[in-house]
């Protein structure tokens, strides 16, 4: 057994990773037309088993993608999650994984159109632990860069070229001193951050931003509102936030499949609460990792198991 990923899927073939590459000419690469998702897989020791977490949810998502992006497949999606389930198998892993598929125009010529341009599907995976290096609260910034607009780029899409507006947002936030970032749309509404939705508690109410305020319509969020309802008798309410609402929240975190449940302790130097992780946000936290390793078998559903079942299942897709 290897802790690292061995194979890639890659041109039709799974291949040695070191051989899967592309050309310098290749479309996606001059012009970012390309899609992705990232699912993660979550490690289980007492049971020896590695768990997809809402897998069909991520490829599902992923041909929504790329309908905006005129890519295509010859692959349904349920081949695309079997793909991925024996790349993982393959690779054999033994901790927590990043399982990356993605989709891009792969034709080699200059000039950006879509059309004419022929689709490839890649996979591979890494290990992935926490994404903020364990922080247990970030201090935040207000972007000064907004978030992509749906006429410009759709951030509904996971579109590649789209990650140019998070990278330099990020980056902003780095050196400046900050953990992250908290991106605003052209209206100045809140939309969410770097690579993560945004909930907020405010008067004892749960707040998300809307679809249509620019966010990817992330698969985490859809899960916490799930889980706010059914675990801790919240409903969420779905709407625009305020740039100001955020300083007087009782309590704000990020939801990502990298980000899991991060609460955020600071914006803009104002600490959030008491400055430190709320209520909401931990019991949210603990909630969401018991059933992404596989310790609450009411969410069973929304879990591939890599090693203990051979037939390809791939899960239920959104409720
Ligand atoms: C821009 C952006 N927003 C939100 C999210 C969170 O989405 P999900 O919960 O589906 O991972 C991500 C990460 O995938 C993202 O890249």
């Amino acid at each position: 057994m290897s802790e690292t990923s061995t194979y890639a899927y890659f041109e039709g073939n799974f291949v040695p990773l070191e051989e899967a590459k592309i050309s310098i000419m290749t479309h996606a690469f001059l012009y970012g037309t390309a899609v992705f998702e990232g699912v993660r897989a979550y490690w289980n020791g007492k049971k020896e088993d590695l768990y997809l977490f809402r897998l069909r949810d991520h490829i599902e998502r992923m041909y929504d993608s790329m309908k905006i992006m005129h890519l295509e497949l010859k692959y349904s999606v349920d081949e695309v999650c079997k793909l991925a389930i024996e790349l993982v198998r393959r690779n054999q892993p033994r901790t927590d994984t990043y399982v990356r598929p993605g989709v891009y125009k792969a034709a080699q010529r200059i000039g950006p159109g879509l059309q004419d341009n022929p689709s490839q599907l890649y996979i591979f995976t890494v290990p992935f632990g926490d994404y903020f290096h364990g922080a247990p609260g970030l201090k935040v910034q207000i972007s000064s860069w907004r978030r992509v607009e749906d006429n410009a780029i759709p951030a509904r899409g996971k579109i590649v070229g789209a990650y140019a507006n998070t990278a330099l947002a990020k980056t902003e936030a780095y050196n400046a001193g900050f953990d992250d970032c908290i991106m605003l749309s052209e209206d100045g509404h809140v939309s969410e951050g770097s690579a993560m939705n945004l909930f907020m508690v405010r008067k004892g109410k749960l707040v998300t931003t809307g679809a249509t305020d620019n966010i990817l319509e992330g698969i985490t969020r859809n899960t916490v509102i799930e889980l706010a309802a059914a675990e801790l008798g919240l409903q969420t309410e779905v709407r625009h936030i305020d740039r100001s609402e955020l300083f007087l929240a009782e309590e704000i975190f990020f939801t990502g499949t990298g980000a899991q449940i991060t609460p955020v302790i600071e914006v803009d130097h104002r600490p959030i609460g008491t400055g430190e992780p709320g209520p909401v946000s931990n019991k949210m936290k603990t909630t969401y990792i018991a059933i992404c390793r596989g310790e609450n078998p009411k969410y069973r559903h929304w879990l591939t198991p890599v090693y203990s079942s051979r037939e390809s299942q791939v899960g239920a897709s959104h409720s």
